[in-house]
């Protein structure tokens, strides 16, 4: 009698990269439950496409994430130049030393660059948050998100909706699974460690205006750094002006990324913002991020992840653009969009003031539980390519 082989039978390589911020709340999940199979040699890249302690370690720190193995060091730079650093820093590893399988999450410059060197390399690609797609090919994440899930051989996605999106797209159906929100395990796995709301206010502002009335009246969490947003002057002062007009009833804390933060000072509207009911602050760490979203009356964004979690924490969430490649957070979530247009966000967080603002529900599978799913599907792919 032939003795029944075990399931998963060899010890796999795998290739994790990550290079920006909204990428290590992603890997996160998905290296420990890589870990708990006991059956995977993981080497975690870093790209470097983030490297300020804000936009990188803190994280590292706070979720627990191993220091990478290998950090490419890119750094700044167009579109063109990121991308093209890290094809050309990531090859020679690949070629050295290849993976049975090449994991990317997201959208962003480093995911795409990582996605076209595995391909071309012919190392199977798994994509973590596949099929989200804003119809806006101005945004540099369209494209790393089209271009991506194109070469992916297994498309983990996010919604349900993701699957028609793709194969309207030429992707076989039998490449996409739908596992829930990695995002959302890890907002479930840090919940409980958060620092409280007024807890962060005070450590940043104690004695201020904004701290007496945020922690009195409530108060708004504002982030902001597209492009299309920040790069545009025009844009950026009615945004700021709106800000400055809403602080009126609403305290708002505004954490600056770094590439607004350099727009605003070049523009000369940082002392727009020097209102006595609103604080500047540099970008957060993920506890304190998450515990001001959870304890904000409103949150104003133009981040993708952040939409996400506002909808799983029923916080309203207005985001300042004209699309979503995250629709379920609109049409189950409480998110609204409300463009770029001062007198939108204006009135629309004078609604929110009135009535609270929408509720939502939190849509199927953003459970706590996708980056088993996603360890699951990958694993499962390695063994059939082992028995093929
Ligand atoms: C990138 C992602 C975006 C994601 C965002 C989260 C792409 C195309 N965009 O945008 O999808 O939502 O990360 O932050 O990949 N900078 C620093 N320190 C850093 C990193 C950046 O000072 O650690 C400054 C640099 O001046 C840089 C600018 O911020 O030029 C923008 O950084 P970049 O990585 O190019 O894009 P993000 O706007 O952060």
């Amino acid at each position: 009698m032939t003795k029944a082989m075990p399931r998963y039978s060899k010890t796999r390589r795998i290739d994790c990269i990550v290079g920006a911020r909204p990428n290590f709340m992603k890997i996160a999940p998905i290296l420990r439950a890589f870990g708990d199979t006991k059956r995977c040699t993981i080497r975690l890249i870093h790209t470097g496409q983030h490297y300020d302690e804000s936009m990188s370690a803190v994280f590292f720190d706070e979720l627990g994430i191993p220091a990478p193995d290998i950090n490419l060091e890119v750094g700044s730079g167009t579109n063109t130049e990121q991308t093209a650093r890290v094809m050309l820093g990531l090859e020679p590893l690949l070629v050295a030393d290849r993976p049975d399988i090449l994991l990317v999450v997201g959208d962003v410059n480093s995911t795409v660059a990582a996605a076209l060197v595995a391909t071309k390399l012919l190392i199977p690609l798994a994509h973590v948050e596949a099929g989200l797609r804003s119809r806006d090919r101005t945004m540099p994440e369209e494209i790393n998100r089209l271009v991506t899930d194109q070469l992916s051989d297994l498309l983990l996605t996010t919604e349900r909706e993701s699957l028609s999106r793709l194969v309207r797209e030429g992707i076989a159906a039998e490449r996409v699974h739908f596992v829930g929100n990695v995002m959302i395990d890890t907002l479930y796995h840090n919940l409980s460690r958060a620092r409280p709301a007024n807890d962060t206010i005070a450590l940043l502002a104690n004695g201020t205006t904004f701290a007496s009335q945020a922690m009195r009246d409530g108060f708004g969490l504002v982030t902001l750094h597209r492009p299309s947003n920040v790069d545009d002057s025009a844009k950026l002062a009615g945004i700021v002006n709106a800000l400055a007009e809403i602080s009126i009833n609403l305290p708002l804390l505004f954490a600056v990324h770094p590439r607004t933060r350099a727009r605003l000072v070049a523009d000369g509207l940082d002392g727009k913002l020097a209102e006595p009911r609103i604080l500047l602050t540099s970008p957060l760490g993920y506890l304190d991020m998450i515990g001001l979203m959870k304890g904000a009356r409103v949150v104003i964004t133009d981040s993708g992840g952040i939409q996400e979690e506002t909808t799983a924490l029923g916080v309203p969430c207005l985001t300042v653009r004209d699309n979503t490649e995250r629709p379920i957070t609109i049409s189950e979530g409480t998110n609204t969009l409300v463009g770029s247009s001062p007198n939108a966000l204006l009135t629309a967080v004078g609604e929110i003031n009135g009535s609270g603002g929408k509720r939502g529900r939190v849509p199927e599978l953003w459970d706590g539980k996708a980056a088993g799913r996603i360890v699951r599907h990958v694993l499962d792919f390695l063994d059939q390519q082992l028995a093929a």
